[in-house]
């Protein structure tokens, strides 16, 4: 199946995309300044409709990614490892000769499998302890 990748997406897409997965809508201009604070952002497109998303939050050294999301009807072609991988491609040419970048996320339940395909591993390994998180709510 012939596809485009773009850097970017538009947050009626964003919204749509999470909606086909059963994920809430949010606010639009929530989504726009995420979308504009994010390192990176890839979409991709089949016949001008996008069809997957994923984010990273970065600062050069360390990439936290959010937001992984293939529409439903598309699930199981290979689109979110190739979201994925583009992720790390573009994380590979930010980062300088000797220099190291950590790519970090938090997988839903049972979607472990698909991160380890795109050359994750799970936490704890090595020295790390587990992942930790905090939500705030307001
Ligand atoms: C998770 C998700 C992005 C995967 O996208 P996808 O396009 O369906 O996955 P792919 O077809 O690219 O799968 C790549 C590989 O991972 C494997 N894989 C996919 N989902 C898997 C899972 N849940 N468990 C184990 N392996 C999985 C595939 O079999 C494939 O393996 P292969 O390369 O040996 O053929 C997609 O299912 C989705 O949008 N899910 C709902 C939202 C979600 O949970 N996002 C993740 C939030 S952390």
């Amino acid at each position: 199946m012939n596809y485009i990748i773009e850097n970017g997406i538009d947050p009626l897409e964003y919204n749509r995309l999470r909606n086909t997965i059963g994920w809430d809508s949010k606010d639009e201009s929530l989504i726009k300044d995420a979308v504009n604070s994010s390192a990176i952002v890839k979409s991709i497109k089949i016949d001008d409709k996008t069809i997957g998303m994923a984010r990273a939050i970065g600062d050069g050294i360390y990439y936290l990614i959010v937001d992984v999301v293939v529409d439903k009807e598309y699930h199981g072609k290979g689109f979110g490892k190739v979201l994925i991988d583009e992720i790390s491609k573009e994380v590979y040419g930010r980062t300088q000769v000797g220099q190291k970048a950590s790519i970090i996320l938090i997988s839903m339940q049972g979607k472990e499998g698909f991160y380890e395909k795109c050359g994750f591993r799970k936490v704890p390994f090595d020295f790390t302890g587990y992942g930790m998180m905090k939500s705030i709510q307001k």
